[in-house]
């Protein structure tokens, strides 16, 4: 990887962060016939944020099927592309159009799933419903041939776990599939409401919910990429589960801040290992038994 990207900003235990426009980047590890296993992602959506400048939508549109395709040409024979999206506004068209509408069909992935994200507290409105989802893409290289670590992600929390059909459990007894609508709660920011794994990252996304698709969809020792790397959120849940992780980031201050964030994650779990037996927890910035 090095020698096809150079020096990284911070490389560390499996962990490569770059300082890069991802669409280059990626074409340089494509050129030099790179794979990768895994591309878990969120990028820009459009909409103003402190790190995007926005486009009309059809450039938008336009650069999305470039990075898109990028990342396809990287993508291993078993990969998987999960891309995380919401919504943005079409003048004269739409308010809050789904960002996967304008990009249905524009790419050679094959499409799973989409998988609803579901989450308690958000902006409000008075002229519509109040937003509280966004979507995971679920995508692969190989409809026919793809990592799906099903039993890895399995939810323990069964309300009959004892029931028997014929005499055999109804349930899987490491649980059941966790279906396609993920409950799990935004990285806040504010007084009193902030989470405990909040970055000074405007979009960072729950480590609950990348560890899920690390695990389901890409194998120890695996590649696992984000071109959008933001705080490094999926290079943390990707290290954590002994994967190798790439991540390009454009702004230097979220590459530092990553590289903090790693740090402070290396420390936590050296430690919580020093203590014997014992797991890493972010959100908590704490350590339990495994
Ligand atoms: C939605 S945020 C990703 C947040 C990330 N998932 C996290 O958990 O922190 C998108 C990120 O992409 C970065 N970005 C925007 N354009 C980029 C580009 N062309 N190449 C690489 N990074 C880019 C932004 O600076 C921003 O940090």
């Amino acid at each position: 990887m090095t020698s096809v990207l150079g020096h990284p900003y911070f490389a560390d235990e499996g962990f490569f962060l770059y300082r890069a426009d991802c669409l280059p980047a990626i074409r340089e590890l494509a050129a030099a016939g790179l794979n990768v296993d895994l591309t878990v992602t969120s990028p820009p959506y459009n909409i103003g944020k402190p790190y995007e400048s926005p486009r009309a939508v059809d450039e938008y549109v336009s650069w999305s099927t470039d990075w898109i395709g990028a990342v396809h040409s990287v993508t291993g024979q078993h990969g998987a592309f999960w891309l995380n999206v919401g919504y943005l506004a079409v003048p004269g068209r739409g308010k809050a159009v789904p960002i996967p509408y304008l990009l249905w069909g524009r790419s050679d992935f094959f499409l799973v799933q989409e998988v609803v994200w579901n989450y308690g507290a958000g902006i409000t409105s008075r002229r519509s419903f109040a937003p509280r989802n966004e979507k995971w893409l679920f995508h692969v290289r190989n409809e026919n041939a793809y990592t799906f670590n099903l039993d890895e992600v399995r939810d323990p929390n069964v309300k009959y776990p004892n029931q028997k059909k014929h005499g055999k459990f109804r349930c899987n007894p490491l649980g059941k599939n966790p279906s396609d609508v993920w409950q799990f709660p935004k990285v806040t920011t504010g007084e009193n409401r902030s989470s405990k794994e909040r970055t000074a990252h405007p979009a960072q996304f729950p480590l609950g919910i990348v560890e899920r698709i690390v695990r389901v969809s890409s194998n120890p020792g695996e590649v696992v990429l984000d071109p959008f790397s933001g705080s490094a959120s999926a290079g943390i849940a990707a290290v954590a589960a002994g994967r190798v992780y790439l991540g390009f980031e454009i702004r230097d201050d979220y590459c530092r801040m990553s590289a903090e964030r790693f740090r402070r994650f290396l420390a936590l779990r050296d430690e919580a290992t020093r203590q014997g037996g014992l797991v890493y927890s972010e959100a908590d910035d704490s350590v339990s038994s495994g």
